[in-house]
């Protein structure tokens, strides 16, 4: 789909489809005021008839309105304009997407871009008009024998916005906006994909054509390289598996040499039965979404890539499938890390900070300016968090405020959990340095406290998704959560403002 932004009055355009915001008790919009002068009050009258209530998210169609040089205007209700939010803003255009889909409109006009909404600016509006459409245009069928006909015929959308011509930081905002749109599908599709598709190997292949497309550097370790390094942990986590573990490293340097990089690790177990330990049978098939972490590092990576953004980013992706077996991790296994640390395995389905701690310390080698992991670690995150903010965990207070507001900033929000020293004690073992679990409570916390341990040299932060990265249900599938956060970040990471 190709997105522009132009100014322009809205009515005088020829297009398939004209979308007009309107008002919870009457109100118009100013470019649907403009339409409404130039219709001679058809679009106040449609709202008078009783048609439309301008409630969150409702819309009305209209043919043929004379006057207005669209084939069709869609009003979409915005709710009370003294209780517009983002969510209402984000509400509204995804409201309006979905009706156009189901639209013969090849192309269409959308007036929404600069409605003011809180304290943000026009470039705000413009990303999140583009990742709410493109979110309601995503389609995983490629293994469906029968595709969903109709193929939506929406081909275009323009933003059109107010006053002579189009600001330079706007037209920025839709460059951003598209590219990271690529990256969240990207990660959408890996999390997608089943688990029989999307194994380690899969993964590894998927980077090296990422690396092909945007010229980024690409290297995977094999299983004999992490035996060679000590990767204890990680292999003890593969070992249950017929397929190999990978750690994937890509590299995209498009910022200044002297700038050290950011290091985004993630987790990939892309199948999690929980191994020994294993998992009760309810939806254990969403433990195909447990690299989700993995696919949203890649996903950021295709998007930095992608706009050029002027960053240096390594992505380090550790992944392998926890499973049950006769060459299986069992509970009471205490094997040797990376770091040297030794841990006492109690429960072979607390895999992913296994992974995560060898993939953590092989990150010290690129002298990281700040480190991060994605991981869909604990189902104790869920029970805290829902699934509307992920965890954030940090060891460095200037790391979290900038995490927090990326997340804020693009709508990919995080909520920051203790790492108290206190909650150390829980890792207690009697055989080794420590054990891979705690008790039930916080588990979240135990689980980035284990973390920790591995992290002591640098400015670091872990991102628990595990109850953002999908959704489950009838409308289950990836979210592509947090690719939008992790752009941001990098983004503001090199200096930019808007
Ligand atoms: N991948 C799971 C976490 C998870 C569970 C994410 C459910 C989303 C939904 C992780 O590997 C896991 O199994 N964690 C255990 C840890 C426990 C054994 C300490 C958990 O959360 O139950
Ligand atoms: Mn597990
Ligand atoms: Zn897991």
């Amino acid at each position: 789909m190709e997105f522009s932004i132009k100014a322009l009055s809205p009515e005088k355009k020829k297009t398939g489809c004209l979308v007009l915001g309107v008002w919870q008790g009457g109100s118009l919009t100013r470019a649907a005021q403009l339409a409404d002068k130039a219709a001679g009050g058809r679009i106040a009258a449609a709202l008078e008839s009783g048609d439309l209530s301008g409630r969150r998210g409702s819309t009305l169609l209209l043919h043929s309105v004379s006057g207005v040089t669209a084939e069709r205007v869609l009003l979409v209700g915005l709710g009370e304009q003294k209780e517009f939010s983002e969510t209402a803003y984000r509400e509204a255009v995804r409201a309006a997407a979905h009706a156009l889909k189901s639209l013969g409109a090849s192309d269409a006009i959308v007036a929404f871009a600069d409605l003011k909404v809180g304290d943000r600016g026009l470039p705000w509006n413009i990303r999140h008009a583009v990742s709410c459409i493109r979110e309601a245009f995503y389609r995983f069928d490629t293994l469906k024998t029968q595709k969903k006909p109709p193929v939506p015929a929406l081909r275009s959308v323009t933003f059109a916005i107010a006053g002579s011509s189009v600001p330079a930081p706007a037209g920025h905002a839709l460059d951003e906006a598209i590219a990271t749109a690529d990256g969240v599908d990207f990660a959408k599709t890996l999390g997608n994909l089943p688990p029989n598709i999307c194994t380690p190997t899969y993964l590894a292949e998927e980077a090296r054509k990422l690396a092909r497309e945007f010229k980024l550097g690409c290297e995977v370790l094999e299983q004999r390289d992490m035996e060679k390094l000590g990767m204890g942990a990680l292999l003890a986590v593969a070992r249950g598996s017929r397929q190999p573990p990978k750690l994937i490293v890509l590299r995209y340097m498009g910022g200044a040499k002297k700038h050290k990089p950011i290091v985004y690790v993630g987790k990939g177990i892309t199948f999690d039965t929980g191994g020994i330990s294993l998992k009760p049978a309810a939806e254990m098939d969403e433990m195909k979404y447990d690299m989700s972490g993995a696919g949203s590092v890649l996903g950021a990576m295709r998007a930095l890539a992608g706009m050029r953004a002027p960053v240096n980013v390594i992505a380090l992706v550790v992944t392998c499938e926890n499973m049950p077996g006769g060459n299986a991790t069992r509970p009471g296994d205490v094997v040797t890390t990376l770091s040297g640390q030794t841990v006492e395995i109690l429960n072979t389905d607390a895999e992913g900070r296994l992974i995560l701690c060898d993939a953590l310390t092989y990150a010290e080698r690129f002298e990281p300016d700040v480190v991060i992991d994605i991981a869909t670690l604990t189902g104790a995150c869920v029970v805290a968090l829902g699934h509307i903010a992920s965890g954030l965990f940090a060891n460095d207070e200037k790391l979290a405020a900038g995490i927090d507001s990326a997340g804020d900033d693009a709508w990919d929000r995080v909520w920051r959990l203790p790492l108290w020293e206190d909650y150390q004690e829980g890792l207690r073992s009697n055989f080794a340095d420590m054990a891979n679990i705690g008790g039930r409570p916080g588990g979240a916390i135990t689980a980035a406290s284990f973390l920790a341990r591995f992290t002591k040299k640098m400015r670091w932060a872990h991102l628990d998704v595990a109850g953002t990265a999908w959704r489950s249900g009838r409308d289950k599938g990836s979210s592509g959560r947090p690719v939008p956060l992790l752009v941001r970040f990098a983004l503001r990471h090199a200096g930019a403002k808007a």
